[in-house]
C-alpha cells in the first residue's frame, strides 16, 4: 500500500557534516505509521526513477501532518535536494517497505536500539513509539567522529544513550559492539538496529540466538521500488531463494537473510 503526494518543505538545514534534516508537511503524512518504513523522494527534475531516493522516516507528527527525514548530501541529486528552500514542494511516494515489528513489545520491557551513521534516523521514531507503549529503551549510537554526530540530545530525552566514535572525539572511543559487550544481553527483550553492513554483520553474529533481534538493511537499497535488483539478498533456505530489501525489508529478523 503506497500513495504519492506533494509535501511542502517547512525546514531543511545541516545538522552535522553533510547531514541534513528536512521537515515536510502534507496529507500523505497521515499514511505513515510504522517505524522503519521509508519514503521515496524525488531529488531531481524529470520523471526518471533514478532521480528518486529511498530515505527512511525519522519522525512523524500526525497532528501537524509533518514528516522528518535525515539524509546525507553526497551525490548531485541529494546535494541539489539539500539546497531546496522552505516553501518548495517535494514529490513523495510512500510509505514503502516493511518496518520494525513492535506489536509484541509490552510496557516494562527493555529494548536496545543500535544505530550507526545514517542508519540512526529511523531508530528515533522507533524509540518514540516504543516509549509511548511504556517500553524502556536504551540507545547505542556509533559515528565516525564528533562532527558526524546528530540527534544525541533527542535520543537522550527518550532513554539511556551511549555514543561511540571511531576516533574518540565524542562519547566513548570504539564501536557500538564495544558498549554491548559490557552488557548482559539476556536481560533485553528485543534489539533493533540499523547501520552499515559490517555493524549489522557483527550484531547478527552476536545475537543470532536472540528471539527478537532485528536489522534494517536500508543502506543497501538502490531504486527502492523493486526495479533494480541491487538490493537482493539470499536467504538460508536454499541457493536460489532470495528477498528484496526494498519490498520484503528493509527490516529483517537476524538470520532471515544472508549478509
Ligand atoms: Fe531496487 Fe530493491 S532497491 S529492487
Amino acid at each position: 500500500f503506497k500513495k504519492k503526494g506533494l509535501l511542502s518543505i517547512v525546514e531543511n538545514r545541516e545538522i552535522a557534516e553533510h547531514i541534513f534534516t528536512m521537515k515536510l508537511e502534507g496529507e500523505l503524512v497521515n499514511e505513515l505509521d510504522q517505524p522503519g518504513q521509508f519514503v521515496h523522494l524525488r531529488v531531481g527534475q524529470g520523471f526518471d526513477h533514478l532521480l528518486r531516493r529511498p530515505i527512511s522516516i525519522c519522525d512523524v507528527d500526525h497532528e501537524k501532518q509533518q514528516l522528518t527525514i535525515i539524509y546525507r548530501a553526497e551525490g548531485a541529486g541529494t546535494v541539489a535536494f539539500s539546497k531546496q528552500a522552505v516553501g518548495e514542494q517535494v514529490d513523495v511516494l510512500g510509505p514503502l517497505g516493511q518496518g520494525f515489528p513492535i506489536e509484541e513489545r509490552k510496557a516494562g520491557e527493555h529494548v536496545v536500539l543500535v544505530g550507526g551513521g545514517v542508519g540512526v534516523p529511523p531508530l528515533y521514531y522507533l524509540s518514540k513509539r516504543l516509549k509511548s507503549k511504556g517500553v524502556i529503551v536504551s540507545h547505542v549510537l556509533g559515528f565516525s567522529h564528533a562532527g558526524a554526530v546528530f540527534l544525541a540530545d533527542e535520543f537522550a530525552k527518550l532513554g539511556d544513550t551511549y555514543i561511540t566514535t571511531i576516533d574518540g572525539s565524542f562519547g566513548e572511543q570504539g564501536l557500538v559492539t564495544d558498549v554491548l559487550d559490557r552488557w548482559n544481553i539476556t536481560e533485553w527483550n528485543a534489539l533493533y538496529s540499523c547501520g552499515p553492513l559490517p555493524m549489522l554483520r557483527a550484531l547478527s553474529q552476536r545475537f543470532e540466538q536472540h528471539e527478537a533481534a532485528y536489522i534494517s538493511l536500508e543502506e543497501r537499497m538502490g531504486c527502492g521500488i523493486g526495479a533494480c535488483f541491487a538490493c537482493v539478498c539470499h536467504t538460508p533456505e536454499s541457493d536460489t531463494s532470495y528477498k528484496k530489501i526494498c519490498t520484503h525489508g528493509p527490516v529483517f529478523r537476524v538470520g532471515e537473510v544472508i549478509l
